[in-house]
């Protein structure tokens, strides 16, 4: 089967999960700063909290959509970042900055582009963007990363209700619950002062509790081949989980 799969944030966490997981046969696709050769051929170089990244990443999804006849094509927008944590007015600006542009608006530009590029296409088609619990639950320390979430859930929901106007595409937001990656680390080593609710997640840790990224990776794959539920859901894959 032709299926191109595209994952930003392939390189590592829950997106190199994803890559590692994916149905085959498959081309797979990285947009990150780092390549993910073990998992994915392809690699489209890219600091998408970089504006000016955003156009050629766009012009590419536009050429490889139709560079052959895809049966089935699939962009999971997993590309994210915790930093700066710390409250608002407290931390480097210049990095809540760039927080801001890969965590809200380089998802929504992104599936911007997608949908432009697949709108004409009649094949199977799915837009999965990676969310959180943050989206709706305050974390002090978190403001950027928890507005950045939200806004793409709204995204998600909107853009969901189009869809079933005219379009056809899948558009789902996904919270993966607490996944043992790098993110989880940064957690972990942050002082209380900046992110209050850290003990909790150290514990969580302590008890074995973090979810396994291949585990995460194969429900969200699961929750692709299921029907329901329908574009613009936004839901939290640990209700699928073990
Ligand atoms: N882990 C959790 O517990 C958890 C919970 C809820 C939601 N999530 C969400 O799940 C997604 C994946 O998280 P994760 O835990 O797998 O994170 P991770 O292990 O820290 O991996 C982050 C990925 O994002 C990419 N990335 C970071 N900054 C980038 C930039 N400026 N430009 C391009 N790519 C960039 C990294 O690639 P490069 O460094 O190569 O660029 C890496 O592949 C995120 O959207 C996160 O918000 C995670």
């Amino acid at each position: 089967m032709d299926h191109l799969i595209i994952v930003t944030g392939g390189s590592a966490g829950i997106g190199h999960a994803l890559l590692a997981t994916a149905p085959e046969p498959s081309h797979r696709i990285t947009v990150s700063r780092r390549a993910a050769d073990d998992v994915a051929p392809g690699f489209i170089e890219a600091d998408l909290a970089e504006p000016r990244s955003w156009a050629r990443v766009g012009d590419v999804l536009d050429a490889v959509a139709t560079e052959r006849e895809w049966q089935r094509i699939t962009l999971v927008q997993a590309a994210g970042t915790l930093a700066p944590i710390g409250f608002a007015g407290e931390v480097e600006p210049g990095a809540y900055e760039r927080n801001l542009l890969l965590n809200a608006a380089a998802p929504l530009v992104l599936g911007h582009r997608f949908l432009g590029a697949v709108s004409h296409l009649r094949c199977r088609r799915e837009l999965v963007v990676l969310s959180s619990g943050a989206a709706r639950k305050d974390y002090p320390g978190w403001s950027s990363y928890c507005a950045a979430k939200a806004s793409v859930d709204r995204w998600v929901s909107t853009v969901g209700a189009e869809q079933q106007q005219r379009g056809g595409v899948r558009v789902l937001s996904i919270a993966p619950g607490v996944v043992a990656t790098g993110m989880q680390e940064v957690i972990r080593d942050t002082d209380a002062r900046d992110f209050p609710e850290v003990e909790r997640f150290r514990a969580l840790h302590a008890e074995g509790a973090l979810l396994e990224p291949a585990a995460v990776a194969r429900a969200l794959w699961g929750v692709l081949d299921d029907e329901e539920p329908s574009t613009g859901a936004t839901l939290d894959l640990r209700d699928r989980i073990r």
